[in-house]
């Protein structure tokens, strides 16, 4: 704004008046470009009707916070216990039983208090899709060398986002198998703006990072020891050349990074009191599209918020970060929505950080966010009567060649942000 020139002689009002309703223009105008820059893909809004089909289909079965699946996750767990190994197992189960494609990258890893063997997790829907989006959360829980400390639970650090991650899988897999049968028969929904054909391109892939935690104090070196692992791996996993990504003829090769639309990280979540911010400007509006869907919620009467609660997203946007899983990632141009609460939970890194932490509502809630937000994002609904064959079937090329304008390209962003 350094250019307008406030007028040396008296000004008048209307001048005045004039001059600010410029500013307030340019500054519209400007928002509204930055972001139809970042919204690289369609985002399919549900309706109120359709948001309330959705809580009810498959309400959460538990009744407690340690009942379900949290239920399972709420032992000490540190990176290279047997307890994290339990663990595994148990979130390898769930997956497995839904019949999710499987992926460990088992590592060692050299820590202040050894070497001890890490493991990532990744579980993907449709392994064979050209694009994903990835939600993310870590499993580990904080080592700590002595009793009573080394009984730290980890509730909202982070049990309870995994959870919620186990709890969204179950609900997702019979829409997307709906989704995917209607596809491979050719009986795709094909409304205007919406080919689900070509929406269901995008997968999702869940990941659950190990060795999250710090054995000493967190640096650059004891920390994420699982995200840093994963990046790199994938930096150097070249896509096959019969991807639709190859065709474009990227330098360097694309690498399974270039495949990731966003990762959304989960962390520091289920106690009663939750604030999230936006940190990064290219997924401000993913952070509004989650807004929005705990807004219609709670319009809708579907979530319980508790006193003092109503706002859970701060429309502060901010600037640098936290610290965490996906440093890694952003560091190689991957789009970030980072959802922790921040302040952090005043139990972090306590013993009280336990089942006694944790709110049944904010689950709840938490859950039924999700819910929407992946729907949306996934163009994913209740089973509506609206299908039709599609008159107009695309080639699978050209529908790859569609899909592609909206995939990411690595490390562009930076250039649009700065
Ligand atoms: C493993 O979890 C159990 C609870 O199931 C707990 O009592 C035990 O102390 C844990 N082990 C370690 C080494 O933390
Ligand atoms: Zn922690």
């Amino acid at each position: 704004m350094s250019r307008i020139r406030i007028p040396s002689s008296p000004p008048s009002l209307l001048l005045l008046l004039f001059v600010f309703v410029s500013c307030l223009t340019l500054i519209t105008a400007r928002q509204t470009r930055d972001e139809s820059s970042y919204q690289k893909r369609d985002f399919h809004t549900l309706s109120n009707e359709d948001i309330t089909k959705l809580v009810n289909l498959d309400p959460p079965q538990w009744n407690g916070v340690d009942e379900g699946h949290l239920g399972k996750l709420l032992i000490p767990r540190a990176s290279g216990s047997q307890n994290n190994t339990l663990v595994q197992n148990y979130i390898s189960s769930v997956f497995t039983n839904l019949g999710w494609h499987e992926e460990k990258t088992p590592f060692r890893g050299t820590t202040p208090i050894g070497d001890i063997d890490f493991q990532n997790l990744i579980y993907t829907f449709d392994p064979s899709a050209p694009r994903k989006i990835i939600i993310a959360a870590h499993f580990d829980s904080k080592w700590f060398p002595d009793f009573p400390a080394n009984q730290f639970i980890g509730a909202t650090d982070s049990a309870a986002p995994v959870s919620m991650i186990l709890d969204l899988a179950e609900f997702l897999t019979p829409l997307l198998n709906q989704r995917k049968g209607r596809v491979d028969s050719g009986r795709g929904i094909l409304k205007r703006d919406f080919d689900e054909e070509e929406v269901a391109e995008t997968t999702i892939q869940f990941v659950l990072f190990d060795g999250e935690e710090a054995f000493r104090d967190w640096t650059a070196t004891d920390s994420i020891y699982g995200a840093r692992h994963l990046a790199e791996l994938w930096q150097n996993t070249f896509l096959p050349s019969s991807h639709p990504l190859n065709k474009r003829r990227l330098s360097p090769s694309p690498s399974v990074l270039n495949t990731i639309d966003h990762l959304v990280l989960l962390d520091l979540l289920g106690n009663k009191h939750s604030m999230i911010y936006s940190y990064f400007r290219e997924t401000d509006w993913l952070h509004a599209k989650m807004k929005s869907a705990d807004e219609r919620l709670q319009h809708e009467g579907l979530v319980e918020v508790e006193k003092g609660e109503k706002e859970w997203f701060g429309d502060m946007r901010m600037r640098g970060g936290i610290g965490d899983d996906h440093l890694p990632f952003l560091h190689r141009g991957v789009s970030i929505f980072h959802v922790i609460s921040n302040p952090f939970p005043k139990v972090w890194h306590t013993l009280a950080d336990d089942a006694s932490a944790l709110s049944l509502p904010a689950l709840r809630r938490w859950n039924r966010i999700l819910r929407v937000f992946s729907c949306e994002y996934l163009g994913l609904g209740p089973l509506s009567a609206t299908t039709s064959k599609s008159p107009t079937k695309k080639t699978t090329d050209e529908l790859r060649i569609n899909g592609m304008h909206m995939l990411p390209l690595a490390r562009t962003y930076k250039t649009i942000v700065e």
